[in-house]
């Protein structure tokens, strides 16, 4: 798989470092008061394994699995719920975990939807953003790295769903594509 890789942006090492400085901070933000970790899926998986068992103590997880409704509208934020949560988040602390944070427009869609059930708080935690692919501003309070604007893979992140068990985050060689 390695050989796929043009060049790594985060390596392991660095990862597993900023997911264990995140997880503290998120402890220590709520002070004692219990919040929910919400995964989406897929690409959070590794975040969110990582992330939670780097927490100094229990909380509880959910997930849900959102498409948007075709690429052709993708940029339009619209997006359905193929799998919502099982958790009734009303007066709840909810902190939305996810892998990367390119348009932004997958998660302010997620983050309205969310707030509109009721919650006590939500914030989110994304292991990576992209400040120049930006189309609509997130108030993120907890971020991993923030890269370039380029394709990257790995640690989650998939092209044509391969290349999500990699342990860091890369660009894809030009032969990948051709
Ligand atoms: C990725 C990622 C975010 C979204 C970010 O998911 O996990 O949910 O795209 O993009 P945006 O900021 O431009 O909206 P994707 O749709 O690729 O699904 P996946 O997690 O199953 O790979």
């Amino acid at each position: 798989m390695g050989k796929d890789l043009e060049r790594v942006l985060v390596t392991e090492e660095e990862i597993h470092a900023r997911l264990a400085e995140l997880a503290q901070e998120i402890w220590d933000h709520y002070a004692g008061e219990e919040f929910l970790l919400v995964g989406v899926l897929k690409g959070a998986v590794l975040v969110m394994a990582d992330l939670m068992r780097a927490l100094p103590g229990s909380a509880p997880m959910d997930w849900m699995a959102v498409s948007s409704y075709g690429s052709g509208t993708k940029s339009s934020g619209v997006v359905r719920i193929l799998k919502d949560l099982d958790t009734d988040i009303t007066g709840r602390h909810v902190v939305i975990v996810e892998d990367i944070i390119d348009s932004g427009l997958t998660l302010s869609w997620i983050r309205a939807n969310l707030e509109s059930r009721g919650p006590k708080s939500v914030e989110i935690c994304t292991l990576l953003r992209k400040p120049e692919a930006a189309k609509v501003q997130i108030d993120c309070r907890w971020v991993g790295f923030d890269i370039p604007n380029e394709f990257v893979v790995g640690y989650g992140l998939d092209f044509d769903e391969q290349y999500r068990n990699l342990r860091v985050v890369g660009t894809l060689a030009p032969h990948v594509y051709s």
